[in-house]
């Protein structure tokens, strides 16, 4: 089995508080793992460990068989490259055009001529059904369109593996359908995805396996099936938690 991302015991604390207390997991290639747990159970700083905008105070966190951890900031620079992260509201650029937010990714990464970097825009466009929106600002765009162009700028650089942070939150049965449709056609071409979601739905249709984060650690791991007989308690559980509104 070929690993593209290992987290091995990883803890990290913000002053008093410890969130993570020796998390462990594999990504393997290819795969869709989703991340499911309560608010505040320490998710997103997973996700942002990965990308290095935290600084875990133990344990690993292996990029293709390098601990990223290790390594200062311009080598990781080139891994960071491979790694696209779609934020939770999608992180576009409020005055930028649809084709300006699209753009900038592809200006900072790579040395395309413009030529060439039109093209691309144009080819995620149509990809993503946002045909004509080039001159558009995002604040003109329906939710479920600014949330594919949140995709569409995380993944234009082509990137290895995609973490996605919410995908599915905020979004009608319709909107959310067509996303998981989205997330399943980007997995055909080969990228490995980590998606964090507080949507079970979204998380047994979309990802092949799925890890349940619970004091700070990985209570549970396994393929939907195996999930749902095996970790029958903790499942229940947390659906308890989100119907109780415990879990946004
Ligand atoms: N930079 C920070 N400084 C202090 N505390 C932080 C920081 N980032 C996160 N935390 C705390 O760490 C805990 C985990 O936060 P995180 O955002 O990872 O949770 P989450 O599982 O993603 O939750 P949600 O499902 O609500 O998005 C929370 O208690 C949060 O307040
Ligand atoms: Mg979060």
């Amino acid at each position: 089995m070929e690993f593209i991302i290992e987290v091995k015991s990883l803890s990290i604390s913000f002053k008093e508080k410890k969130v993570l207390r020796g998390v462990s997991f594999s990504l393997e290639k290819g795969e869709c793992l989703g991340l499911i747990g309560g608010s505040g159970e320490g998710k997103s700083t997973i996700l942002r460990s990965i990308i290095g905008l935290e600084h875990p105070t133990k344990g690993k966190i292996l990029f293709d068989g390098s601990n990223i951890l290790d390594l200062d900031q311009s080598e990781y620079v080139s891994i960071r490259k491979k790694i696209a992260y779609v934020f939770q509201g999608g992180a576009l650029f409020d005055s930028m055009t649809v084709y300006e937010n699209l753009a900038f990714p592809l200006r900072e990464h790579t040395d395309w001529p413009e030529k060439k970097i039109k093209l691309a825009i144009l080819n995620e466009l149509k990809e993503f059904e946002l045909e004509g929106c080039e001159d558009m600002l995002p604040m003109e765009l329906s939710g479920g369109m600014q949330k594919r162009m949140g995709i569409a700028r995380a993944i234009i650089i082509k990137p290895i593996v995609v973490l996605y942070d919410e995908p599915t939150s905020g979004l009608d049965p319709y909107k959310k359908r067509n996303m998981q449709n989205t997330i399943m056609k980007l997995q055909k071409r080969g990228t490995s995805s980590v998606i964090v979601t507080h949507d079970m739905q979204t998380a047994l249709r979309v990802c092949d396996r799925i890890a349940l984060l619970s004091e700070g650690k990985i209570k549970a791991i396994g393929t939907p099936e195996n999930f749902k007989k095996s970790h029958n308690v903790l499942l229940n559980n947390f659906i308890k938690g989100i119907k109780q509104g415990e879990v946004q």
